[in-house]
């Protein structure tokens, strides 16, 4: 992405016809003529550094009306001038009695966590101050002891080898004249912590311990201007927080804690000076997405007693996050222990089997006054809660936590199993979206997994903002391709963990670029030359245009509980799209050349597919589901094979049920629909038997499982697994309706749809890049009602049940019909 701002507006009102940015006196972009526009590139002088500007569109109707709307943004630093600090990683203070600290030291490696403290003096009134703060690993940082920043788990997930965020923070209101401290925590995080499942290395996939990078600059009211940076004047010691690590979980021994080091007075003469370890700043940049936060706390829905001094908590929903728990005066070095998981076994207790090695435990040791425990550099995925150590539990919530995209999309019909399955499916992007798309957030996994961002991708789009989210991952995604072209299977990279992209994973780097065009409309989101370079890698290992070379560890369908597609099947279907995403995408920048190289070896491979893989008309080699998904919702066939294939593959769905796997499962409703048999897709989504959606729904489930029947071996059986989730793109887009036509981008051109079934209503609501959509049908009085809000600047081509089709501008619009089908 180009790195100037993209200034961008929603619609309200009247449709515009043009626009004029202008930022704080520097730059206007003049106005322009431009109907679609919702967005422009900022693209005057060179911005300064650490400057807050003002800017402002102004749009106008057809009758010259116009409307003006305000904003602002900051920007970062470009030249830093501190070092990188850390603590000397061989002098770690031991408390006494050892407490699990110590154990966690000797059986797993995890050291206590620093605490870095300067003292610094404001000479006179601040008018602006400004924390720009990174870490290797993750920070906690407070300004006289008040938190900086409501960002958790930050600077977030990046391969640190390659970049590594910062965040700027407005610490303003912290600062008093005179002493002032700045304190901050540092933990392993998934810098030298535990990360995924990778046996042979027990942490350190970047780094061996922590360091901090921060520059505060002050602004005085005087218009002077002072930075107090990272530096060897920093003391360091330890406190309270024993260990942190996200996956083994988090120990504060309050017996050790040092009350007031992140405030003026506190004497640190016993602490150490800081190491120095560098100085490298050619990595830093600032984070593009919206930081993690503590997003809201749940109650629970049960408490039952396990013991004098044991309580299990049910909180009613499977989510990542972790406790809040309230806890009376004790006993001084009463340990209270608290261990998660996402489901119960027979005897009622903690099912923990499928952590796998996530310990998932967080422990408090007490120094006797009541105090409020939440550990602050680990989460977990759990529904349960097993607390031990105290007799009377006082106050206990769950505080959930996630990449705090805003919420776009709305989604409820008349069927309240299906409703549950939509609220699943949002709670898995939640507990899924946590700096990174994840596959799972209990397991020692947690890794980004590019298939499955992919497959759910359409679905994420509806129900959040995803844009700045993705924006940051495609970055990963870039930063881990090799220099031949190679995606990888997981982005951010990590050493030694399926580092050669498989066909379906590897695509992502071309497939999710291409859907956030559709939906945002930004074609910066198109990195022509990556997505061209993964092309050329397949077509280099492949010429003969079948993909079976360097498909890295070939997941297949992954997780299809039914007969096995063909791997050169699947694969050359995700080459061809590859191939043919990348052809439009460079024609989205006006490439002609690489577009109609692309274009001809698109069609090539579908040539070869056809040949290889289609014995006969409307027969696909090993005749599954997924494979007839892929080669329709691809275009791979023949137009006159279209039909006779879409026939085969419905028969295959009547006959077994859904069949397929990761690669499959977001096809299967949109491609039945889209090839008349909406029935048969509404019998899909409403089948209670396994394998199916409203199986798992039934069955309790309050996220998306890994399997679609929850059944497998332990280590591979996560409960909080969003691919089969994807069902939720169909949900808005063909039970309720919301497309767009397909060349239109951020759904200039609506193509509105519904699919009613056997549902009586249905309603959906969905913030786009241009504005509100909004759809909502209803079956009455033997008549079909719906009603559509339509996003100023687009129009709308409604198709009724009936077959009416109407074209409407934008605006609200009722429709009837009668006969129904
Ligand atoms: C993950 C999946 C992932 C897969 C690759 C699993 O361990 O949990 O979601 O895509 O590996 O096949």
């Amino acid at each position: 992405m180009a790195d100037s701002p993209l200034l961008s507006w929603q619609l309200r009102g009247a449709d515009p016809v043009a626009f004029q940015v202008e930022v704080g006196g520097v730059w206007s972009s003049g106005r322009v003529t431009d109907p679609a526009a919702i967005s422009a590139r900022y693209a005057g002088p060179p911005l300064r550094p650490g400057t807050r500007y003002d800017w402002q569109v102004t749009l106008w109707d057809r009758d010259g009306t116009p409307g003006t709307a305000r904003s602002w943004f900051e920007t970062g630093l470009d030249t830093w001038s501190a070092a990188w600090i850390a603590a000397d990683p061989d002098a770690v203070e031991h408390v006494d009695p050892p407490t699990e600290g110590d154990l966690a030291l000797r059986d797993h490696g995890l050291l206590p966590c620093p605490q870095l403290r300067r003292a610094f003096h404001a000479r006179s009134r601040v008018a602006a101050a400004r924390l720009h703060i990174s870490a290797k690993g993750l920070y906690a940082a407070t300004v006289n002891g008040h938190r900086a920043g409501d960002g958790r788990l930050t600077p977030g997930w990046t391969d640190y080898r390659r970049r590594i965020q910062y965040q700027t923070l407005d610490v303003t209101r912290w600062i008093a004249e005179g002493e002032n401290v700045l304190g901050v925590t540092l933990a392993d995080g998934w810098w030298s912590g535990y990360v995924g499942f990778d046996p042979r290395r027990p942490g350190y996939h970047y780094g061996r311990f922590p360091e901090l990078i921060a520059e505060l600059h002050l602004t005085y009211a005087d218009g002077s201007a002072e930075v107090v940076g990272t530096d060897d004047a920093w003391r360091v010691g330890h406190g309270h927080v024993r260990y942190a690590d996200l996956l083994k979980g988090e120990c504060h021994d309050l017996r050790a804690a040092t009350p007031g080091w992140d405030r003026p007075g506190f004497d640190d003469a016993g602490w150490r000076p800081v190491v120095v370890t560098g100085r490298d700043h050619t990595r830093l940049a600032a984070s593009p997405d919206e930081p993690v936060r503590a997003v809201r706390e749940i109650a629970p829905a049960a408490v039952t007693r396990l013991g004098p001094a044991a309580h299990l908590v049910d909180f009613g929903q499977n989510l990542a996050g972790r406790l809040r728990l309230a806890l009376p005066e004790l006993r001084p070095g009463t340990r209270v222990v608290i261990r998660h998981a996402e489901t119960l076994d027979g005897a009622g207790r903690l099912d923990t089997a499928n952590l796998r090695t996530a310990d998932a435990t967080d422990v408090l040791v007490s120094a006797g006054p009541a105090t409020v425990f939440e550990p602050d550099f680990t989460y977990h995925g759990f529904r349960y809660a097993e607390i031990s150590g105290v007799a009377d539990l006082g106050e206990v919530s769950a505080v959930v936590l996630h990449s705090d995209t805003a919420w776009a999309g709305t989604f409820e019909c008349s069927d309240p199993e299906v409703n549950r399955l939509q609220r699943n499916i949002e709670w898995g992007q939640r507990g899924n979206f946590v700096s990174v798309p994840t596959d799972c957030p209990q397991r020692d996994e947690r890794l980004g997994w590019m298939a499955d961002a992919q497959v759910f991708l359409p679905a994420a789009c509806f129900n959040a903002d995803v844009a700045a989210f993705f924006a940051k991952w495609l970055r990963d995604v870039r930063d881990a391709q090799t220099p031949d072209g190679g995606f990888p299977n997981v982005a951010p990279r990590l050493s030694g963990v399926a580092e050669e992209g498989a066909p379906g994973w590897a695509d992502a780097g071309v497939l999710v670029p291409w859907q956030l065009y559709r939906v945002y409309g930004d074609p910066a989101f198109l990195d022509v030359d990556s997505m061209a370079a993964w092309v050329d890698f397949v077509h280099r290992h492949n010429p003969d245009l079948i993909w079976r070379a360097r498909t890295g560890p070939h997941y297949a369908d992954w997780l299809a509980p039914g007969p096995a597609t063909p791997r050169d099947l699947l694969a050359t279907a995700f080459f061809h799209r590859s191939a043919d995403l990348t052809a439009r995408a460079a024609g989205v920048h006006g490439r002609t050349a690489d577009e109609e190289r692309l274009r001809r070896l698109a069609g090539d491979i579908r040539t070869a597919f056809i040949k290889t893989f289609a014995p006969a008309p409307g027969r696909l080699a090993g005749d599954t589901q997924t494979g007839y998904l892929l080669a329709l919702a691809f275009g791979l066939l023949p137009p006159e094979w279209v039909a006779p294939a879409a026939r085969r593959l419905a028969e295959l769905v009547e006959e077994h049920g859904p069949q397929t796997g990761f690669l499959g499962v977001n096809l299967l409703c949109p491609v039945l629909s889209a090839h008349g048999r909406a029935d048969l897709a509404h019998a899909l989504l409403r089948r209670t038997d396994p394998p199916s959606w409203l199986h798992q729904v039934r069955n309790g489930a309050t996220t998306v499982w890994e399997r679609w029947d929850g059944k497998g071996a332990p280590s591979m059986n996560s409960f909080n697994h969003y691919a089969f989730g994807s069902i939720g793109a169909w949900l808005y887009g063909g039970v309720a309706g919301i497309g767009q036509a397909p060349g239109s981008v951020a759904y200039r051109e609506l193509v509105i749809r519904p699919l009613p079934g056997d549902l009586s209503w249905a309603r959906a609501s969905y913030e786009s890049a241009r504005g509100r959509i909004a759809v909502s049908w209803e079956r009455a009085e033997g008549a079909f009602h719906l009603a559509v809000t339509v996003p100023p600047g687009s129009t709308a081509t409604v198709h009724l049940p009936d077959g009416q089709t109407h074209h409407v501008p934008s605006g609200d619009h009722l429709f009837r019909s009668t006969q129904e089908t």
